[in-house]
């Protein structure tokens, strides 16, 4: 194990997937995080900062006490630039990377890492971060790469692509090393699939789950009460299937969705659009990674979600990904503890930056700050 040399913010920070790779690389120490949402705070806090140092549980605007650090790390939420979003340029959550330069310049770090989704890399405030960044700008002395990453990439079973700005003054970083790729060779393994991420470990997620709840459980994070900490097999939980729904999904094999459903299925409002999104009631694949999972994906009817378990004939699982599914297609493991209402942890899943992708930027960025 190296011993952590370089201190790191992490600003809204959700559950830490940012902060679990960084970790994970080994070259660096948390000198605060600050997360709004007090379950995904109370998440992060009892798995990075379980004295209650460094935790910093409100908005951003308000955290005025930085402490000097090497890297800042972050991900704004992402509802105003992603493409599922409203895209509406006056979206105060569009402001939000001010914030986040103003935390660098106030931290005096060498080193930032800004990480959003794909489409980012299209918005007006992709521009202005980047000439923030450029001659004159508040972070001048900084100049800025962008890089495009898929999480399958870097070993999670997962196709998802983000956008990685990392921003030095001490020169540039080398492209993040891929360990997966979808044509394996030259070094590379194959993408990671669901098959390997449920059944073969580390964690074994039995797909024959039903009616299971979160237990009883909570803890007094900062003088609030909060659900939890649940270990990630506690959050192998599933919904109330109605028997129709349930007959919905047994007509959907793997790689289909709601156009394969016959005319007396399809919802009343589908009948009316025979375009749209094909994703819909989707059946993911034991054989590839899945789709990006978002912060709903235990509703069917908001992607593709359904468990790949499908065989003709044989062994259905008509149900959307668990909780602890959602959390091992997002890479996180065992060691991770989670906090909140079903509804809450399921938005810090989908919320994460995968901790196997984070990993590889934390290398990246370590490298630069060692040399
Ligand atoms: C995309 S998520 C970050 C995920 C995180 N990087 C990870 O890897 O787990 C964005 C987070 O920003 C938080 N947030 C939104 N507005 C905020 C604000 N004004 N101040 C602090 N946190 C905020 C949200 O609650 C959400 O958890």
């Amino acid at each position: 194990m190296l011993a952590p040399s370089f201190q790191m913010l992490d600003l809204f920070a959700g559950c830490g997937g940012l902060t679990r790779g960084f970790l994970d690389e080994g070259h660096f120490r948390v000198a605060a995080a600050v997360e709004r949402d007090v379950s995904a705070a109370a998440t992060y806090a009892v798995n990075f900062d379980t004295a209650g140092q460094h935790t910093f549980a409100g908005d951003i605007a308000a955290f005025v006490d930085v402490p000097p650090a090497d890297v800042v790390v972050g991900g704004p939420p992402c509802q105003g630039f992603s493409a599922l979003g409203r895209r509406d340029p006056a979206d105060v959550r569009n402001q939000l990377w001010r914030e986040f330069v103003r935390v660098v310049r106030e931290s005096g770090a060498q080193m930032f890492v800004f990480e959003n989704v794909d489409r980012f890399a299209r918005t007006p405030e992709f521009q202005l971060l980047r000439r923030a960044a450029d001659e004159g700008g508040e972070l001048s002395d900084f100049r800025s790469q962008v890089f495009r990453l898929n999480a399958a990439d870097f070993g999670a079973p997962q196709k998802r692509v983000r956008t990685v700005v990392v921003g030095s003054r001490i020169g540039p970083v080398v492209d993040p090393v891929m360990t997966h790729g979808k044509n394996p060779g030259a070094g590379l393994e194959a993408w990671r699939s669901l098959r390997q991420a449920f059944l073969e470990g580390p964690v074994v997620l039995e797909p024959d789950v039903r009616d299971v709840w979160l237990p009883e459980s909570a803890i007094d994070f900062q003088g609030v009460p909060v659900a939890g900490p649940f270990k990630l097999r506690d959050l192998h939980v599933t919904r109330h299937y109605d028997v129709l729904s349930e007959i919905r999904y047994a007509h959907i094999a793997p790689g289909q969705g709601r156009f394969q459903l016959p005319e007396e299925l399809q919802y009343p409002c589908w009948r009316r659009h025979s375009s749209g999104a094909g994703d819909v009631l989707g059946r993911l694949r034991w054989d590839q990674p899945s789709v990006t999972i978002r912060t709903e994906f235990f509703r069917p009817e908001k992607g593709r979600f359904l468990h790949p378990q499908w065989e003709n004939g044989g062994l259905q699982v008509n149900r959307a990904l668990t909780h602890a599914e959602a959390a091992v297609v997002q890479g996180f493991d065992e060691r991770h503890l989670w906090c909140g209402s079903k509804a809450a942890i399921a938005r810090q899943i989908g919320n994460a930056v995968p901790p196997p992708l984070a990993a590889a930027v934390a290398a990246a960025v370590a490298g630069r700050l060692n040399a």
